[in-house]
């Protein structure tokens, strides 16, 4: 079944992922994070759109995503949520918003589906399943995320990829599974050896998404200005980049510049014109003289 991109497509919707998934169909999932990033990453077809917290990374400048707070996160997703895209709209928990007991993460996953998303994102495995299982009570569809979770950078010593040793490969394997029971509809995994990704996804009835955690997951996830090589440091080695965003935004902007400069910009093209009979009236005038 083909799901390209069409003005017309319908909204994707959790029984179609977990079809595409049975179907061996892969899933394709994108960052967006504001209303041109949303709206180009659903014209391209992409069946799942996340409001990552990646947000402070890539736009806030952070260094983490442990600054993140729900009200960042809400402005977010309430401008993705505007573009009404097809693609299923996913908001990620922050740090914070989920850690303080089972009523405060209904009360911020809730806000994000009255905001318009139709499901929520959040970080780690067995510890989570209280807040998991009450999500998906409240009617809230629930995407886990394993392996890297950047969220614990601290807790892991840095940005290192999980999973290497047996006890940890065999613990988010344990995780999935716990996951998928408390009733999540889909597990990314991040940061993990593809082999390890493929035995979760076969072990799985519902669909992974991987970021660095090779081929054989349901799906893929990038952040969307990595994959247009919008930003200028270099990238993680699971990135593949499609453009050179970066340098063709900065060139443009340059270009425009050195037109501004030579007089070249704004032409005859970008400017409005008086009417013809009143500007002999707009010559004339004269500060202080009135007619
Ligand atoms: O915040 C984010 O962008 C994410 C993806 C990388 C999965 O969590």
């Amino acid at each position: 079944m083909s799901h390209a991109p069409s003005d017309t497509r319908p909204r994707v919707t959790l029984p179609q992922l977990q079809q595409w998934k049975q179907e061996g169909h892969p899933l394709a999932m994108l960052t967006a994070y504001d209303a041109p990033t949303a709206l180009i990453a659903d014209a391209a077809g992409v069946d799942i759109l996340l409001v990552g917290d990646s947000v402070g990374n890539v736009c806030l400048g952070f260094e983490t995503t442990l600054p993140v707070t729900m009200a960042m996160m809400n402005h977010h997703v309430e401008a993705v949520a505007r573009t009404r895209p097809a693609a299923l709209l996913v908001a990620d928990m922050p740090y914070l918003s989920f850690h303080l007991g089972v009523e405060v993460t209904l009360r911020n996953a809730g806000g994000f589906l009255q905001r318009g998303a139709q499901a929520v994102k959040l970080e780690g495995g067995a510890k989570r399943l209280p807040m998991v299982r009450a999500l998906v009570d409240a009617e809230i569809p629930v995407m886990g995320h394993l392996g890297l979770t950047p969220q614990s950078v601290n807790a892991m010593g840095g940005f290192k990829v999980q999973g290497r040793a047996e006890a940890d490969a065999l613990a988010i394997l344990e995780d999935a599974q716990a996951l998928q029971e408390a009733g999540c509809f889909s597990v990314v995994l991040e940061g993990i050896p593809a082999d390890l990704a493929a035995r979760v996804t076969e072990t799985l009835r519902i669909p992974t998404i991987g970021i660095g955690a090779g081929l054989q997951c349901s799906g893929q996830v990038l952040v969307f200005h990595d994959l247009l090589g919008l930003l200028p440091q270099r990238p993680a080695k699971f990135v593949r980049k499609y453009m050179e965003g970066f340098d063709l935004m900065r060139d443009a902007a340059a270009r425009w510049a050195q037109d501004v400069r030579s007089g070249a910009f704004p032409g005859p093209a970008e400017s409005y014109k008086l009417p013809e009979e009143i500007r002999p009236a707009v010559a004339s005038w004269q500060p202080g003289l009135r007619r």
